[in-house]
């Protein structure tokens, strides 16, 4: 059985060939540590990460490319931002879309800092008004966490006009675009943000293990780094250096996932973000035309291709979400997932808590005829239920 990948919001599958070709090249080729040694080797490997933070800042919009920070993953970064910035007493307001990426150390912080937490409640649909934060500001509010796109909705939250409604404010911004990176245009400049969170392996098309979180200055002198030691600079210095990068980058880096990260952004830039868009909201578009016509399902967050990305969260009456998504694969090879997707409180938002959803969610690699095999694979199951 010919088998469909639908989970690109969980992670992107298959890998493209340069990724594979860029890490095997770093692990063949190079193989040493960079910053550790003044030998070729080394220097070749500290090439290669200048290479890639470079590029992150020229694709990001970010002024220098010492404001990129490499880290294991979103979830990593989301930390450093939480634990090494808030201080007992602050206000911090984050949406009801959030991923358990921010929602689990804001609650354990909640309660050891004594912070005050403000959740924005989303419409049904996942989207959220600005005046919402506007009304929310008081003024101990010392930061804002936003994802730019809902995991389990795939709903756009407006990150833009919120970063006007701070500009020249003492308020810090962070945004997470774990579901935006590599489709959405993300101009860390225009959003006036502090921190930009991402991760390599999903719309980056890079490897799992590597992500990273672009800071601004004023975010990088305020924010205490998770974990400390090595950096290959300042040895003679017992303290962690202030110097950027090396403030945050502890340890020896995952230089091929630093690598694979490097060949998947070049390849989102070859392809053009607006050629992705495109090719995404049509794909989406014509799966949620082939749902309107199957009785029974319900599909939750907005029904606006041009406002979401191409994650699509469903249910079908009288199927268990669990049940649906072992039936898509063991009778039609369609990989989905199904369940609460790590975000809870977006599934109170939508109303469909505590059973979840069933995501199906597209990549650059997906195609129309992926889509019309999933809505007759859809409608089959449907008339069997019936
Ligand atoms: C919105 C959002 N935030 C954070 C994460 C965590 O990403 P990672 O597992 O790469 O840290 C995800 C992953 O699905 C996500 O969708």
């Amino acid at each position: 059985m010919e088998t469909i990948y639908a989970d690109h919001a969980a992670t992107t599958f298959p890998r493209p060939q340069q990724v594979v070709d860029a890490m095997v090249n770093y692990l063949c080729n190079i193989g040493c540590n960079p910053g550790r040694g003044g030998y070729g080797r080394s220097l070749d490997a500290a090439r290669l990460v200048y290479e890639a933070r470079t590029l992150l800042a020229e694709f990001f919009h970010v002024p220098q490319p010492e404001q990129i920070i490499f880290t294991p993953s979103v979830t990593y970064s989301l930390n450093l931002v939480l634990k090494g910035l808030l201080q007992p007493g602050d206000h911090v307001i984050v949406s009801s879309m959030e991923h358990n990426a921010v929602v689990r150390p804001l609650t354990r912080l909640a309660t050891e800092r004594n912070l005050q937490v403000e959740k924005l409640t989303c419409k049904p649909d996942g989207t959220l008004e600005p005046k919402q934060l506007k009304d929310a500001l008081r003024t101990n509010t010392r930061l804002i966490v936003l994802t730019h796109a809902s995991n389990v909705t795939g709903t756009l939250l407006p990150v833009y006009e919120i970063g006007e409604i701070l500009a020249g404010s003492d308020i810090f911004y962070c945004l997470d675009t774990a579901q935006t990176a590599g489709t959405e245009e993300i101009n860390f400049q225009d959003l006036n943000c502090d921190y930009l969170a991402f991760t390599g392996h999903k719309g980056l098309l890079g490897p799992p293990g590597i992500g990273g979180l672009c800071l601004s200055e004023r975010a990088a002198a305020c924010t205490l780094p998770l974990v400390e030691g090595g950096t290959g600079s300042r040895s003679e210095q017992v303290q962690q250096p202030e110097l950027l990068p090396d403030k945050f980058e502890s340890g020896t880096q995952n230089v091929p996932g630093i690598a694979g990260l490097t060949a998947g952004v070049k390849l989102v830039q070859e392809t053009g973000l607006q050629k992705i868009k495109k090719h995404k909201a049509e794909l989406t578009a014509a799966f949620l035309d082939g749902l309107a016509g199957i009785p029974g399902i319900k599909v939750y967050g907005t029904k606006d291709a041009g406002k979401t990305t191409a994650t699509v969260s469903l249910n079908l009456e009288g199927v268990d979400n669990g049940d649906l998504s072992f039936m898509l694969e063991q009778g039609f090879g369609i990989m989905t997932r199904s369940g609460l997707h790590c975000a809870p409180w977006a599934h109170q938002t939508i109303g469909s808590f505590p059973e979840g959803t069933l995501r199906f969610s597209f990549g650059l690699s997906s195609t129309v005829p992926e889509i019309e095999e999933i809505i007759s694979a859809l409608q089959t199951i449907a008339a069997e239920i019936a």
